[in-house]
């Protein structure tokens, strides 16, 4: 219950920050994003599912492979470990037209960035919840989101190396 009680709170923290960061950074860099909220309030529902799909702020999580198999050609041993790279995903150019742009109106949007299957994100209508209010306040109270100061975080592994949101980032608010 305790390791449960931690996944619920660590689970909820840092992948929110980073989503939220990573909406600040964007309409930072694209007013135009928020302005299309701000005459289409309605796009905030698809708004919300790409920008998190943008954010994809769970890179990746390892799974203990059971039994010995083969993925994608590649033999896995039972114990191993195999990455399920979210992220990636969510960036596969044969499923989603032009994947490094933002399209606020995108829609299907099948993205995992809340996971896939039986331990899909016990938190995901939870993280909705606040990325909607969040724009749907800003597109109200805020004219523009200037960046006054950003350092990214960029994540290195072996293989690969992805920006994924802020070590700090400070942005201003213009009121509407
Ligand atoms: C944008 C925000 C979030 C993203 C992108 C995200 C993403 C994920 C991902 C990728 C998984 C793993 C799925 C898998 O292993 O198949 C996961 C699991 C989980 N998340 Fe989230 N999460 C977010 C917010 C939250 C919040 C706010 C909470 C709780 C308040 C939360 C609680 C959990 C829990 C408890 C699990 C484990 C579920 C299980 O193993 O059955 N998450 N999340």
């Amino acid at each position: 219950m305790q390791g449960y009680a931690n996944i619920a709170f660590a689970g909820g923290r840092d992948t929110i920050i980073n989503t939220v960061s990573t909406i600040f950074g964007y309409l930072g860099e694209h007013p135009e994003a928020l302005a299309a909220i701000r005459e289409n309030p309605k796009t905030v529902i698809t708004a919300t599912e790409e920008l998190i799909r943008f954010a994809s702020p769970v890179t990746h999580l390892g799974r203990m492979c059971p039994v010995n198999t083969d993925v994608h050609g590649t033999e896995v041993k039972a114990g191993n470990l195999v990455s399920l790279n979210w992220a990636a995903v969510n960036f596969d150019e044969s499923v989603f037209e032009n994947p490094e742009e933002v399209n606020i109106e995108r829609k299907p949007n099948p993205h995992i960035a809340f996971g896939n299957g039986a331990h899909n994100c016990l938190g995901a209508p939870h993280a909705r919840l606040p990325v909607r209010t969040l724009l749907t306040k800003l597109s109200e109270m805020a004219s523009s989101v200037t960046v006054i100061e950003a350092e990214g975080k960029i994540e290195k592994e072996g293989s690969y190396e992805r920006a994924n949101a802020y070590h700090t980032l400070t942005v201003k608010l213009e009121a509407n």
